[in-house]
């Protein structure tokens, strides 16, 4: 049974950017800044001076016949002279340019004087006996685990990410519990990068165990209920480092068992794949701890293998490879686990069905004419996940329109039992195990931050009460807005779009906009809660818009296949039409709006600057993917090939080279048009999307745009050191990031702040 609460890290290896990175210069050598020569000969026309980076012409690929240039291909080394001095000057160039922006202190100080620094709770989750939670003061760089004896006692610190590090750059990375809660494992990362180091510890005094765990990515942590240790992922060694600056490719993950009290060395390797390099497996110890059900994936589509092993066939314990059962055999559905009774198994699939429902597979009789199903697909709403607490009882969450639906059902029959009231907004957080007897869940919005409820099970009638709501003082969320828009597309879609303003604004095309997308990998956009981009909205005037383009999860596998692929420009028209929308109907004018996104969103946003430049002022892209023609060969691009394609087949290569960012850049046509001011930000270790995406990006948009005379607006990169993709960014550098997001915007776009 999967758990749906804060603070733990998913498994998809691209993964939803939260928040980003950035702040302080790379240490700088002047020796290393001499390899760069800046050009004089053009600076009468430039607005600003570029670094010029070398360009060498004799790198040229050849797909499928096509010749194309990769003059930057030595940015791909991260550790050569080159490739830092270049960062250095850039950085040089964009740091002074930011500390004149007169807002970034400002920003900065509403941030940690008031509005960031209200308290953070996430839901409590029983273990044994005890309760957890995890909280966070306001402004400390890692939120802290608590345990308590019981929800009236004193909670005391349990474990604190803060002190794994001085500067808060160790954070937690996923943890687990044995079955009788009384051992914790729990996975640390330094610098953001994706390597974990699963650590354990006693509960009962916090007393930390010998066992380390090294290797370990995008892993399981699963214990066998007997208590003896730990299914978990590790990769072979590799040479060179492994630190999360490298960009050598993940392959040939397995699945190891870890016996607590034994050294690594003799953990038992469980499953591997040898003759499919890419395959991911994760494993499950069923609710009633006989079985281990493995899911097998091969990148970041929404289909898995199922295999399993029922516990009581290897009587010797876990020594080998274990004798799976290969039940699903195949990569054509979804199928995620929620409980089983006996050999009655419900799974939640995508199979037949797009917006998901609940089938039970006997595995006494698995044939697939022998599934029935528990739950039927909703004609609109998509099942975003199911669980089942207090034995009997299903809580599945649905979203409607991008709005979250909490309902409770029967276990027994699937009938439906009632639905738990909520505003318009997300459930963030649920839990409630099948043992446990009482449900918590955390509810999110745009306005309202935080709030917890809590509902027990045993008391008839049943009735949620607030449990924890946090207000934040210095913000009055009466004074704002919410609306939900449907725009169309060019083809017509509906596309849902969530805007956010003060109340009373004219639409007069006055305001600055602030437009956020994804459109890809199945994510939703579902309503969250963001300070810095309330401060927008308070002190800066600004309309906040965030659009649910298609390639997410909003309406269901339908909705993201339709952004994939051979499909992947519908993400991008369907932003460039957001942006039309709010431009049309006067929320904010083209010298007005920035756009912004991270990840795949950042490739959403240099994509669409590329082909209008002219319908944004400003964009912003975080740890961006840049080169759609080799993102497959660094770190776990590979498992991004299910949603863009891969160059190495020709038709692919045809749709990719059509919007790859690094590979579209032109000087727009039209007297007076030019590129919106550009911000790209990434971090030295993040090792999801490699910085040489940007850097190689910014390099191109320097050399064919900045020369330009008419292109005065700023093309601009960040590079932050000791920083990742965004999971377990501290406190700190999260606020360094948005106050220069924000800074280079309002400076851009001209924007004054309102006290
Ligand atoms: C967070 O870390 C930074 C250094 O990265 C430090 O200056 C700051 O004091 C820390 N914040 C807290 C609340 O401990
Ligand atoms: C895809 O999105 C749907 C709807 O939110 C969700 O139920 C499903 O678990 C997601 N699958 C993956 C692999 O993220
Ligand atoms: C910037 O804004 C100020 C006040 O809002 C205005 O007076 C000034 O003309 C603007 N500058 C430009 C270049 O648009």
């Amino acid at each position: 049974m999967t758990s749906h609460f804060l603070f733990t890290g998913g498994t998809c290896a691209i993964g939803l950017l939260i928040r980003s990175v950035l702040s302080k210069p790379l240490l700088q050598s002047p020796r290393l800044l001499c390899l760069l020569r800046t050009s004089r000969k053009l600076t009468s026309k430039m607005s600003f001076q570029y670094p010029q980076a070398y360009r060498d012409d004799a790198v040229v690929d050849d797909y499928h016949g096509c010749k194309v240039p990769d003059p930057y291909s030595w940015l791909e080394d991260p550790d050569s002279e080159k490739t830092q001095a270049f960062v250095t000057a850039q950085n040089q160039l964009t740091l002074p340019f930011l500390e004149r922006c007169e807002v970034r202190d400002l920003f900065k100080e509403r941030m940690t004087e008031l509005l960031y620094d209200y308290p953070k709770y996430s839901c409590p989750f029983k273990r044994g006996s005890r309760y957890f939670h995890f909280y966070n003061t306001g402004l400390q760089n890692q939120s802290v685990m608590y345990v308590q004896e019981n929800l009236d006692a004193e909670p005391t610190v349990f474990l604190d990410p803060n002190t794994f590090s001085d500067d808060g750059t160790v954070a937690l990375r996923g943890y687990a519990f044995s079955e009788d809660g009384e051992y914790l494992a729990y996975g640390t990362s330094a610098s953001g990068s994706d390597w974990v180091e699963i650590r354990f510890l006693r509960v009962e005094d916090a007393v930390p165990l010998e066992d380390r765990l090294e290797r370990v990515k995008f892993s399981c942590m699963s214990w066998t209920h007997d208590g003896k240790g730990l299914f978990y992922n590790s990769y072979p060694e590799q040479e060179g480092k492994s630190d999360g600056t490298e960009t050598s490719t993940n392959l040939h993950q397995k699945l190891y068992f870890h016996v607590l009290g034994t050294p690594q060395s003799e953990d038992v390797l469980c499953a591997e794949f040898p003759e499919n390099p890419k395959w991911m497996s994760g494993a499950e110890v069923s609710d009633d701890g006989r079985y281990v059900l493995l899911s097998i994936r091969e990148g970041c589509d929404p289909v898995n293998r199922l295999w399993y092993c029922d516990l009581q066939t290897t009587p010797q314990g876990i020594t080998g490879l274990l004798p799976w059962v290969k039940l699903i055999d195949n990569f054509d559905a979804e199928y995620e686990y929620v409980t089983n009774e006996g050999t009655l198994f419900t799974f939640k699939t995508n199979l037949d069905a797009p917006r998901y429902r609940l089938i039970n597979i006997d595995f006494a009789s698995p044939a697939q004419s022998n599934w029935k199903e528990l739950i039927p697909q909703h004609d609109k709403d998509v099942i975003v996940f199911a669980t089942c607490t207090y034995s009997s009882y299903l809580f599945v969450c649905f979203l409607h329109d991008v709005k979250n639906v909490l309902k409770m059902y029967r276990l027994s029959s699937g009938e439906e039992l009632r639905t738990f009231p909520l505003d318009v907004g997300s459930v963030v957080g649920f839990t409630g195990r099948k043992r446990d007897s009482e449900i918590f869940y955390y509810f999110t919005s745009f306005l309202s931050p935080a709030i917890i409820y809590h509902c027990d099970l045993t008391k008839e009638p049943l009735q949620p009460h607030i449990f924890r709501e946090v207000t934040v003082k210095g913000f009055n969320p009466s004074d704002y807005q919410t609306t939900q828009v449907f725009y169309p597309s060019k083809d017509g879609t509906q596309i849902p779009m969530f805007i956010v303003h003060k109340k009373g604004i004219k639409l007069d095309g006055s305001h600055p906009g602030f437009l956020y997308g994804y459109g890809g990998f199945n994510i939703s956009i579902t309503p969250s809660y963001s300070v810095s981009r309330l401060i927008f909205v308070r002190h800066l005037g600004g309309v906040l818009a965030v659009a649910n383009i298609r390639g997410g999860g909003e309406y269901g596998e339908t909705w993201h296949k339709a952004g994939m692929l051979a499909c992947k420009q519908n993400c991008f028209t369907d932003f460039q039409c957001a942006a039309e929308y709010l431009i049309k109907e006067g929320y904010t004018s083209p010298s007005k709006l920035t756009i912004n996104g991270g990840s795949n969103g950042g490739l959403l946003v240099a994509a669409c600057v590329n082909q209008r430049p002219e319908l944004f002022g400003c964009a912003v892209a975080q740890v961006g993917v840049m080169d759609m023609l080799k993102f497959h060969k660094f770190t776990i691009g590979h498992a991004w090939t299910t949603d863009f394609g891969c160059s190495e087949d020709k038709d692919q290569f045809e749709w990719l080279i059509k919007y790859s960012p690094l590979h579209n850049i032109r000087i727009p046509e039209g007297n007076g048009v030019q590129y919106p001011a550009v911000l790209l930000l990434t971090g030295d270790h993040d090792d999801r999307v490699v910085p040489l995406h940007s850097l190689k990006y910014i390099a191109t948009l320097q050399h064919i745009v900045g020369r330009s005379s008419k292109q005065t607006n700023p093309l601009f990169i960040l590079v932050d050191t000791k920083s990742g993709h965004g999971a377990g960014k501290p406190t700190s550098k999260v606020i360094q990031e948005v106050a220069d997001t924000y800074a280079f915007i309002a400076r851009c776009l001209n924007i004054s702040w309102v006290k």
